[in-house]
């Protein structure tokens, strides 16, 4: 029979409870060893079809929203909250810290569900979870969206930009926090906020990243 892994226990094992470097705010539980967590997440994990420890980090792109939301909660107060691709769950728990109704935590890995419903009840607040790829669905009715680091990879990339182009269409707000990616949609933003964000040095090219936000505007 194949070996089961008990998300809510691996996560507990596997992390530490730190502040995120841009936003002491906000405790998640993040990776102690970046490395050692990967390797271990392949070797364990990797055989049942688990994807690497996104949930694990705080991203520079997400580590950017995140400050711009604590420190422009008007953006949020009141509205409806989508955070696509939430990893740990730190961009939509920034929302809510400053006031959104309510949020809606997507991520295509099951296990940055788990990560964001225990990172959101540590930080005493509450979102709903999905653990799918709406990229091809109906759009979900929300006043505004947030992804947090998604431009890394093209075929991401291009089903991320056709989502955003469908929730614009629908009329919602669209908000990017990304460090220069390299399929970053660039003639299609607005600057809003930049900042220099402390990363893990093992998984970037720096230990700091200039990472910024940005409105995501109609072609
Ligand atoms: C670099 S991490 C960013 C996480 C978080 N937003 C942050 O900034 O810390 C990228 C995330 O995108 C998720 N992802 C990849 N493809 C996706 C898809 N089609 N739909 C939703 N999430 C996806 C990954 O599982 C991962 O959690």
């Amino acid at each position: 029979m194949a070996p089961t892994i008990d998300p809510v226990d691996f996560i507990r094992r596997e992390t530490k409870v730190k502040p995120v470097p841009h936003a002491e705010e906000i405790r998640l539980h993040l990776a102690d060893e970046a490395m050692e967590l990967w390797q271990k997440t392949e070797d364990e994990l990797g055989a049942l079809g688990i994807a690497p420890p996104f949930w694990a980090f705080a991203w520079a792109g997400g580590q950017g929203l995140a400050r711009y939301l604590l420190d422009t909660p008007e953006l949020v107060a009141g509205r409806k909250v989508l955070d696509f691709a939430c990893g740990s769950g730190l961009v939509g728990i920034a929302a809510m810290k400053a006031g959104a109704a309510s949020c809606h935590a997507v991520d295509i890995d099951p296990f940055a569900l788990v990560a964001s419903q225990l990172n959101a009840e540590l930080n005493g607040v509450s979102m709903t979870y999905q653990a799918a790829d709406i990229t091809g669905d109906e759009v979900p009715d929300l006043d505004i969206a947030f992804c947090g680091d998604v431009f890394y990879d093209k075929p991401m990339a291009d089903k991320v930009i056709s989502l955003l182009d469908r929730l614009l269409e629908r009329g919602t707000e669209v908000i990017v926090g990304d460090p220069g990616r390299s399929y970053l949609p660039r003639t299609r933003l607005e600057e809003l906020a930049d900042y220099r964000v402390p990363v893990i040095g093992a998984l970037e090219d720096n230990e700091i990243k200039h990472t910024r936000v940005f409105r995501f505007a109609k072609k």
